[in-house]
Order: structure tokens, then sequence, then C-alpha cells
């Protein structure tokens, strides 16, 4: 995944690399390396392990330069050594380069420079991009020795380029992974991610794929790969930088989870009007289209995906239109069934995620309408998608996904209460009553985090146990799928989600007096009964129950050994208040273990490899 900062200056750019960096950290954290040019030299700087570690190995601040890139790594090819952490350059030492992505045929490419007489110095496929440039530039001009580089490696890549012969310099290019340029007073910059490089500018250009561009203090120019010059659109970010610091909170994780009543409110603010949803102009598919609709395929992973199976069930339950909910990895190489009458929808935190890109591409390619849900304006997903509803969580830093799932659910409730709407399924009483309901979420969801008293003395109770189960029914079946991949990711505590009824079909096994079982059990007409007796099944093999149940449930607290409540609303709606909880338990439990809750081991924020 890694993250790639670069800044072309009138001043000295350490400190904003590092910067840069910092905020970058979520999407790798194996090894980080910087080169700046000084005097036509580079000055290359790398160390095994986070940044603050090899900072205080090598202290980047000593390193004077106008002009500079930096790397965070997630290791693809090659293991997690100095040797290979980037910036990775050429035998002449002159060509220095920083990618994020894999170059697929890195192998034959490498056979053939070694013939030519290039010595590796590392086992990453990144670095065959330098010897190639180096190659080219035997009969050509810098950038056309890139151009022709780019067009004989198969694969992804972002890239920041560095000439130390060229030094007011700085070149970039992507192709399949995020790259976004930021326009400054007298400096430019190339990142990853918009967050790295908002406390510099709020002027943002979005690369393409197949883009190429030259930097340098006071210019950006942007090519394609035949050196065709590009007229590039300059965004204006809203977001605030101040929304991707930590606010006091110990953790990123924390701050989200807490933020959630905001982040609900905001993704609500102006799309209900009068017992209406009304969504911005990028939402882009017309009523008449969407009457038409007669199925709907989402496609997700991770988080995102557990999401769209609450998608599914509100979208059936109320909308009646079939839903079907594809991990994208799986849809992206199959051959699936699809007409003019089927909606795609993509939902992604990130909008980078490069299964979720295939897959929206592979809808593409059969002509059907797309609709992305996504959270950062601008990214890859948003741009391929006919229409997009953002969710309006802010910046997401945490690696575990928090804030982002519960608007996801939010702006899939609203999206179900259109279609209900247009393909009448639901009367003007009913509408009304699921937009009362979700109206209150954002201070209902207040009160569910007032109840972290109990969740922590949970987290303190059972953070030793190795495993736990996580059990629901219905729409809360997708929460403890979600539940578990939080315990999992961030205290590495092994956890299953199942359907409560299925746990009879095999993990009843499990449950004996050591094993935590999460039962997510709010008051509903469907399956409260029938969770009920899903408890009294665990408690008989002396499983230790933590039950999540509505405000004034009498019954579950006398069966459970641990009562977590939330406010009453729609059983839909239970979903968004049940999940807080599980996140909260997650987070305590990782911290109480002394996890690295913001950047736990293996994981990256963004996938953009498949
Ligand atoms: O950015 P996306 O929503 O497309 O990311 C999808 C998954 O990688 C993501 O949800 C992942 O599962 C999170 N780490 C979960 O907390």
């Amino acid at each position: 995944m890694c993250g790639i900062v670069g800044v072309v200056s009138n001043k000295d750019v350490n400190q904003k690399l590092l910067n840069g960096l910092a905020n970058l950290e979520y999407r790798g954290y194996d090894s980080v390396g910087m080169c700046f040019i000084y005097n036509k030299n580079f000055r290359i700087k790398k160390g095994v392990g986070k940044l603050e570690e090899v900072h205080k190995k090598v202290n980047f601040l000593k390193f004077p330069g106008n002009i500079g890139i930096a790397h965070c790594r997630w290791s693809t090819h090659g293991g997690v050594t100095e040797k290979n952490a980037h910036p990775h350059v050429d035998c002449t030492n002159k060509i220095s380069v920083v990618h994020n992505g894999i170059i697929e045929n890195y192998s034959e490419l490498k056979v053939e420079l070694m013939k030519k007489g290039h010595k590796f110095n590392s086992e990453t496929d990144t670095e065959v991009i330098a010897h190639l440039i180096e190659e080219n530039l035997k009969g050509h001009k810098i950038e056309d020795s890139i151009k022709l580089a780019l067009k004989k490696i198969e694969g992804s890549y972002a890239l920041g380029i560095l000439f130390a012969d060229e030094p007011e310099k700085l070149i970039a290019a992507r192709n399949e992974s995020p790259l976004i340029i930021g326009i400054g007073d007298n400096e430019n910059f190339i990142a990853s991610d918009v967050p790295s490089i908002l406390d510099y500018t709020k002027k943002i250009v979005y690369l393409e794929d197949r883009e190429m561009a030259v930097l340098t203090k006071d210019k950006v120019s942007i090519f394609d790969l035949d050196g065709n010059l590009k007229n590039k659109i300059i965004n204006i970010i809203k977001w605030d930088a101040a929304a991707a610091q930590k606010s006091g909170y110990r953790h990123f994780m924390l701050k989200e989870i807490y933020e959630q009543p905001r982040a609900i409110a905001d993704t609500l603010n102006e799309r209900i009007r009068n017992n209406n949803v009304v969504f911005e102009k990028e939402f882009a598919l017309t009523n008449e289209f969407l009457k038409k609709i007669k199925r709907i395929i989402i496609v997700a992973c991770g988080t995102s995906w557990h999401a769209s199976l609450v998608g599914e069930f509100m979208l059936e339950e109320l909308a009646k239109i079939p839903v079907e909910v594809e991990y994208a990895s799986e849809f992206r190489y199959r051959h699936p069934i699809l007409d003019k009458d089927t909606l795609i929808i993509a939902v992604s935190q990130s909008g980078e995620t490069a299964d979720t890109i295939a897959a929206l591409k592979e809808a593409k390619n059969y002509g059907v309408k797309t609709l992305s849900i996504c959270n950062v304006m601008g990214s890859s997903i948003t741009r391929i998608s006919d229409g997009v509803i953002y969710t309006r969580a802010g910046p997401e830093i945490g690696v575990a996904s928090t804030k982002a799932f519960t608007t996801q659910l939010a702006v899939m409730y609203l999206f179900t209460i259109l279609l209900s709407k247009l393909k009448k399924t639901l009367n003007d009483k009913q509408i009304k009553d699921m937009i009362d309901g979700i109206r209150k979420i954002p201070l209902q969801l207040q009160s569910v985090l007032d109840e972290d008293g109990e969740i922590l003395k949970c987290a303190e109770l059972y953070h030793q146990k190795l495993n736990s189960i996580y059990l629901g029914r219905g729409v809360n079946f997708p929460i403890a799928l979600e539940g578990a991949l939080k315990l999992k990711e961030v205290s590495y505590i092994h956890a299953e989600g199942y359907p409560a009824a299925e746990m009879k079909h095999g993990p009843i096994a499990l449950i004996d007096k050591n094993m935590p079982v999460v039962l997510i059990a709010p008051h509903d007409i469907y399956t409260y009964k029938k969770v009920l007796g899903n408890i009294e099944e665990v408690k008989a093999r002396g499983g230790i129950i933590i039950a999540i149940a509505t405000e004034g449930d009498k019954e579950i607290p006398k069966k459970a050994k641990h009562t977590i409540f939330i406010p009453k609303t729609l059983y839909t709606l239970s979903s968004i208040l049940a999940v807080v909880p599980l996140q909260l338990l997650a987070y305590h439990i990782a911290d109480k273990l002394g996890r690295d809750i913001d950047k736990p081991r293996s994981l990256a924020k963004t996938v953009t490899v498949e």
C-alpha cells in the first residue's frame, strides 16, 4: 500500500516531508525513507521501523534541500530490510524513485536489465523503474525516458521521481494507485492522499491513470504518456487540517468512534427536506432510472462489505429490490450477468481500494450504471462511477474503520428511503417514521458512547481471552461480523462472527467457560425471541455472555453476564447503534494489551494492491 509524499519548494522541505509522512503512516509502517537533492547530489536516508523510530536514528531534519521525496512502506516484494526501503536508485545514483503499487512484469524487466549490466541493490519490484529510466536516458531526455519506462511496465504505480542533475524538478506518475498534486505558494506537492498535505495547501489536482506530472516550485504540467498536455481542474478541499489530528484523544480510533454523532449528523445534513431525501448533484442518477431498477449488486471489501450487507437488508426489506453483495476481489474475476436495469453500487471509505476499483471497472465494461458510496472526495472510485453519495465522516485515519462504517449505514438508509418512495413500497407515514428515526440517531449515539464504563469493565475482565464469538441475526448479523473484525484487527485476538442460529451448526462446540460470546440482541419483532433462545444455549455451555440490548429490556440482563444498552430505535437502525459498543470493546481490549491501535501489524488503511 505504501505512502508517498514529495515537495519542491523555495525553502527546505524536510519538515514538510516529515509531517506528510507522519500523516501517511497509516498506509504502511515497515520502513521509511527520504531523498533530498543538495548541491546536485542525493542524500538518501532510510531505515526499518516506524517513522518515529527511524527519525530518532537518522534525524531527517538535519538534511537541507529544496526538493525531496519520502516514502513509508508496506512490503509486497522483498522483506522488511533497509535495502528494500524506498527510495531506490539506479546504478549511477542519479535517479531516485519512491513507489506505491506493484510492477507485475518486474522479474522479466530485471533479467533484461541485468543482462545489460545493471546492478540491483534490493529485492523490490520498484528498483527496476530506476534502472529502466537510466537505460532510456542513453538516447532521450528525462521526461521521455520516464514515459518510455512507464510504457514498458505493467501493473500499478504511484511514483515520485527525482534527478540529481535537475534539482528543480519533481516528477510524478500514476496508474491504478492514488496520487494527488497539491498547489502551494512557491512550492508544489505530490502525495498519496489529501490530508497528508492539508497543512500546506487546499488546492488539489487529481492525477488520472497513465498521467505524468512535472512539478517545479512555481509550475505544474500534466501530460499523458504520449506527451499531450492535459488541462486539469484545481479542486478546493473543504476538510480542515485539524480534522486529521488526534485532538487530545490517545488514538485516532478512539477519536473517530467518538466523532460518530457528528459524522452522522453531517451525513444527514440538508439531505432530508420535507420528508424527502435529496442528494447533491454528484448523485447524478435520475428518478426515471431509479424507478426502473430491478436489481442491485453491491461490491466492497472489509468493513465496507459489512456495511453493504446491512444495505442489502435495508433495501430488500423496505424498497423490495433484490440485492446481492459481492466481495469486490471476487466480482472482478467473475463474468457477472448484468443488464441495463441493474445498478452496481461500490462502497468504499477511501475510494482507492484496488479490488473495488477493478470491480467497478468490470461493471462499467457491461455498460451498467454505477453509484459509489465513498468518504473521500475526488478519489478514484468517485471519478469512475456515474453517481456518488458522499459519507461525510471527515478524514478517517485509524486503520480500523469506525465512523466511515456508521456513515455508510446512514447513506444506505437514506438511499433506501429514496428508492422506497420512488417505488412506492412504503407509504408516507412509514417514510416519515423512517426519517424521524434517523434524525434521532446522532443523539442516541451519544448515549451509547456514555455506556463506555461497562464496556471498559468487560475489556478489563476479558482482554486475556484467546478467542471470542460474535452473534447477531437479520440486520445485526453483519454487525456481528464487523464486531469480530474490529477485535481481530486491533487486538489480534481470534474472533468469529456468525448468524446466531448458525452457531448450532458448528461454532457451539467452541463454547465453554473461557469463551466470551457477544450477542447483539436489540428488541425487535423479528428475531428477538429467537436470540433469547440462542443466549440460553450459550449460557447452558458456560459461555461468558456480553449482550447488546435495548434500553428497558428486563429479560436479557437476567441471562447475560454483562448487558450494554442501546436506545430504542427502528429495527434497521439498531445496526448503527449496536456496532458502537463493539468498536469500543475492541479498542479497550487492544489498549489493555498494549497494541499499536492506529497501526495494527500487517494492516494498511488503504489496500491499493490486489
Ligand atoms: O477504503 P475501503 O472502504 O474500500 O477499505 C476496505 C477495507 O480495506 C477496509 O474496510 C478494512 O477492512 C478496514 N481496515 C476495516 O477496519
